[in-house]
């Protein structure tokens, strides 16, 4: 048997492709370009860049079909267009997010050898780089709107009440469960530093300041939620910590009340489904001890915590939602 050396060969160049959208959107080009074609002299002026630089970023967005030219115009398809911040369905946030990943991703022989990620924890990113931190929250607000519309229906809640968003961020996956769900009101707990991307993403939800590593992540005693959700957040811990954070999240309800968990789930064998696969490197070099975890291994959390799991929910996306009740 002898391998495709030309798929080989173009996956080991497909980081070309990435790197050209990430150095458009890092100088500004789609911004320039959105509804008002230039020629190359008005955009390296406009841009500040040089021009055989510009040039050469121009020939390969042209080829990845970003860009196109007409006699010494040049202007932006309707995909080059998603990278502009004015574009009502912008992307350009996710560009900025993994152009970040981007170059954290060459330490990844780095994150292979020692099993540490290779980044700052968020907490310090969020308070000393807090414009990066922010775009990076922005740019998971734009990816539920791409593919986390499926959270209300995985989750099936029936009845309207209190739901807790623990880690929320920009509110995003509260809000389309407030917009699914009657009677149902939403708080969003994060750090504090959190709180200006919610305003800005979602202001109709409340936000509470609050911290995933104190018990009842500073929440009172007493204080009860009908639902508490937790999405997206267990791959950015171990396991121990997965366990104690399950445990805090069961106290937070009500009897009766539900813990929605809205999480990558991997297979047994570690290797699919392909979605979830190719998200655990990213969990390897991002978190300290973060990985994807299997149906089981959440379930062994909820029931240590005295909750029953219900069969997981999953629908054609990666993101699977493991639900369990309080007695
Ligand atoms: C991967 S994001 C998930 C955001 C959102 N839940 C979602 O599904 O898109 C992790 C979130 O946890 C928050 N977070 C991280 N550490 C935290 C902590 N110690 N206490 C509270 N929130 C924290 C981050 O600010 C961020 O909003």
């Amino acid at each position: 048997m002898s391998g495709d050396a030309y798929k080989v060969a173009d996956q080991i160049a497909a980081y070309q492709e990435s790197a050209l959208i990430g150095t458009a959107v890092e100088v500004g080009l789609p911004n320039l370009l959105y509804g008002s074609p230039h020629n190359l002299e008005g955009i390296t002026a406009s841009l500040g860049t040089d021009p055989r630089g510009t040039m050469g970023l121009l020939a390969g967005l042209v080829t990845f079909g970003l860009v196109e030219r007409d006699g010494e115009t040049f202007s932006l398809t309707a995909n080059g267009e998603l990278l502009a911040d004015e574009h009502p369905d912008s992307i350009a946030m996710i560009s900025r997010k993994e152009w970040f990943f981007y170059k954290l991703w060459a330490e990844m022989p780095a994150a292979v050898r020692t099993g540490h990620t290779q980044t700052r924890a968020w907490r310090d990113r969020l308070e000393n780089d807090p414009d990066q931190a922010h775009d990076f929250l922005r740019a998971l607000d734009d990816l539920c709107r791409l593919y986390g519309g499926d959270l209300p229906e995985l989750a099936g809640l029936e009845n309207g009440g209190r739901l807790l968003d623990v880690g929320g961020g920009a509110g995003s996956h509260a809000a389309n469960l407030v917009k699914a769900v009657d009677g149902l009101e939403a708080t969003v707990l994060d750090l504090p530093g959190a709180e200006p991307v919610l305003e800005e993403r979602h202001p109709g939800l409340a936000f509470v300041a609050g911290d995933i590593d104190q018990p009842r992540f500073g929440r009172p005693e007493g204080e009860e939620w009908d639902y508490v959700l937790v999405s997206n957040i267990l791959h950015d811990h171990p396991a121990e910590e997965n366990e104690r954070i399950v445990r805090e999240a069961a106290g937070l309800l009500a009897p009766g009340g539900t813990l929605v968990i809205y999480e990558w789930v991997i297979d047994e064998g570690r290797t699919s489904p392909p979605g979830v696969a190719s998200f655990t490197p990213m969990m390897v070099i991002e978190n300290e001890g973060g990985w994807t975890w299997t149906e089981k291994e959440i379930g062994e959390w909820l029931r240590a915590a005295g909750l029953e799991p219900q069969p997981i929910s999953q629908g054609p996306g990666p993101i699977a939602v493991v639900k369990a009740t309080q007695p």
